[in-house]
């Protein structure tokens, strides 16, 4: 939530950070602004709206300078208008701040600056910060800044900026510039993603790496408590404690190209058919030589620490939480080992009593989500070991945890989650196998179960060609203003997921439900004017599946279906089947995810919505 680029070099930085903060749209889009130092002083361009706004906005100025920072907004404190919009500058002029986090002691420390003569022009936290760091820089005993290059100045600057966050309670990422230290930045993190850019002559600061990476693949991920101070020609790193720290400098794996949209209308439908490939992605290298059980070289655990779990706890956040349930029923089913899901948001404040020799794993795409965090700290302060299966390399969550999966489905843009959580879906299915083989699952078993997996990029090929038919339907559907979706098992969550990507990206009113606990309730919605998605299963459960659709056509309800192509449904049941390949049971909820995207997507889209940028929403959720 909220993005930050800066820039330091030789380049104009106005430039180069619009074309970041492009690329950090996704995290916030309520309002956007920049600052560039120059002629002396500091220029500054923000107004509420989008990044296009602003790149308009600054063609009308001269932005000459080679320092600056930048923001993309998600509001937390304070509404969207343009005062609120950072960056924000104290009231001396002498600090310009922006900022992606929360400042819980934000009063108290109002109160104090107010007393010492310090005035406000916004209802954020952040300014409070700018205030305090103008507080502490006008304190700072060596009085006259000097020029660029001098070592006294930017030890000022750094120190002002330090005593300040000494000061704060809450989490940040932020970058600071002042008028007073030309060509340098201070940057920061405490509980907010913050990576520093090693580029050619020229550093950036950013809050992913996608704002980055057209400039430099070298990147150092800052960690909570550390700050950086930047100028053209290079850094420090140090502690809030002035501990000196040996940067690590990490290579990017991915380049720019794989972030852009290309010929695709929005990211979400890239995303949605890219999901063969990141299928692909999550299981290459990861078979056993013989074909019966997968491997995992990241999770740092031996078969014989396997052994003595008697328990996994999965945690995440929405979309990530439903590939949690899914993770839940197939390693119940296939290894038999019990399973616990539970809200990240929730597990911290539950103090919930666990089991001994429990293994946690938490799932996060962005591997910055703060709740999930939280729950892996809290995990790990309980002394338990904990996974996680993450997409984005180097992120806070890959960073902390005792070992992990990565996804590899590469860089997810779109707000609403699709090919991320097709893929965690893949990889809890390999972990599945994985200890099930440790446990009671035969070597056919495995070969059978592998063989089934590795069918599953076609097999989302093949899903994904029923794009056309289910765009028409999206295109009757999209006038209602209910939905149910309706699954049993591991479908269940599939129900969940489906009705969340409408929810988020069309407003429609949806909920998932268990199929068979429609009629404890949910069925008193049922109307013509509410549709049901209901997802058939193969197996034992089809005939219930096929009664309870039988329940809604007696209430007039209208019915898509969601089914296998082997399977003959009772003729006129459904009013709408969407048709999806056959295969292996644990790839099921895969393929089952796939109609539903599209179908929310189509639906979004006829409702005119901004599909990669719902409203409210803002991916990689780092405030509580
Ligand atoms: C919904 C969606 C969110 C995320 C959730 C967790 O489409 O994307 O529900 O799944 O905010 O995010 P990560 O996986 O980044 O921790």
């Amino acid at each position: 939530m909220c993005g930050i680029v800066g820039y330091v070099g030789r380049q104009k930085a106005a430039t180069i950070m619009l074309e970041g903060l492009k690329r950090l749209e996704y995290r916030g889009y309520d309002s956007a602004g920049l600052a560039v130092l120059q002629d002396g002083g500091v220029t500054v361009v923000k107004s509420v709206g989008r990044v296009a706004n602003l790149a308009k906005l600054s063609s009308g100025r001269r932005l000459s300078g080679v320092a600056g920072i930048s923001h993309t907004r998600w509001a937390t404190h304070g509404g969207v208008t343009d005062a609120n919009a950072h960056p924000h500058i104290s009231s001396d002029g002498q600090i310009v701040l922006v900022h992606n986090g929360v400042i819980e002691n934000y009063v108290a420390i109002k109160k104090f600056l107010l007393t010492k003569g310090y005035a406000f022009a916004s209802e954020t936290d952040t300014e409070v910060l700018a205030n305090l760091m103008a507080y502490h820089l006008a304190k700072e005993p060596a009085a006259a800044p000097a020029a660029n290059g001098s070592a006294e100045a930017p030890a000022r600057f750094l120190e002002a900026v330090r005593k300040t966050l000494l000061h704060v309670e809450g989490t940040y990422g932020i970058a600071v510039i002042s008028p007073a230290h030309p060509g340098e930045l201070v940057a920061a993190r405490k509980g907010s993603p913050l990576i520093l850019g090693v580029g050619e002559q020229e550093h950036l600061i950013a809050s992913d790496v996608s704002a980055l990476v057209s400039r430099t693949q070298n990147v150092v991920y800052l960690k909570d408590g550390e700050l950086v101070h930047v100028t053209s020609a290079g850094f420090t790193l140090s502690t809030l404690d002035l501990a000196d720290v040996s940067p690590v400098i990490d290579k990017v794996t991915w380049s720019v190209d794989d972030a852009e949209l290309g010929d695709h209308p929005h990211y979400m439908l890239k995303e949605i058919f890219e999901q063969p490939q990141a299928l692909e992605n999550a299981m290459r290298g990861r078979f056993s030589a013989d074909a019966s059980t997968a491997n995992f070289g990241g999770l740092n655990l031996t078969p014989a620490d396997f052994r003595t779990i008697d328990r996994f706890v999965f945690t995440s956040c929405g979309t990530g939480w439903h590939a949690c349930l899914v993770a839940e029923h197939l390693i119940e089913r296939y290894a038999r080992i019990p399973v616990e899901v539970d809200y990240a948001s929730e597990f911290r404040y539950r103090n919930a009593p666990l089991d001994r020799d429990a293994l946690f794993f938490v799932i996060s795409q962005s591997g910055e989500t703060i709740d999930t965090l939280a729950a892996l700290r809290e995990a790990k302060r309980k002394g338990y070991k904990c996974m996680a299966i993450c997409n984005v390399v180097g992120s806070t969550i890959a960073r902390e945890a005792d070992g992990g999966i990565y996804q590899h489905a590469g860089p997810e843009i779109g707000v609403a989650s699709t090919k991320a959580f097709t893929s965690q879906l893949l990889i809890s299915a390999m972990f599945a196998l994985y200890v099930a083989r440790m446990r009671d699952m035969s070597f056919a078993d495995g070969m059978e179960y592998v063989a089934g997996l590795k069918a599953v990029p076609e097999l989302a090929r093949r899903a994904l060609e029923q794009a056309p038919r289910i765009k028409e339907i999206a295109t009757r559907y999209a006038k209602f203003n209910d939905f149910l979706f309706l699954g049993r098992l591991d479908l269940f969550p599939i129900a969940l997921e489906g009705a969340l990507k409408l929810k988020e990206i069309s407003y429609i009113h949806a909920e998932g439900y268990p199929a068979a606990e429609m009629k404890h309730g949910p069925i008193a919605l049922i109307s013509e004017q509410c549709p049901s998605v209901f997802f058939v299963p193969k197996g034992e459960l089809f005939n219930k599946v096929v009664s309870s659709m039988q329940e809604i056509k007696a209430r007039k309800g209208l019915i898509i279906a969601i089914a296998p192509e082997s399977l003959e449904l009772p003729e006129g049941l459904a009013d709408e089947v969407i048709p999806i390949p056959d295969c292996h049971e644990a790839a099921a909820p895969i393929l089952a995810t796939i109609p539903v995207q599209l179908l929310s997507y189509y639906i979004a889209l006829t409702r005119g919505c901004d599909v990669d940028k719902p409203r409210n929403l803002a991916k990689s959720v780092t405030v509580e």
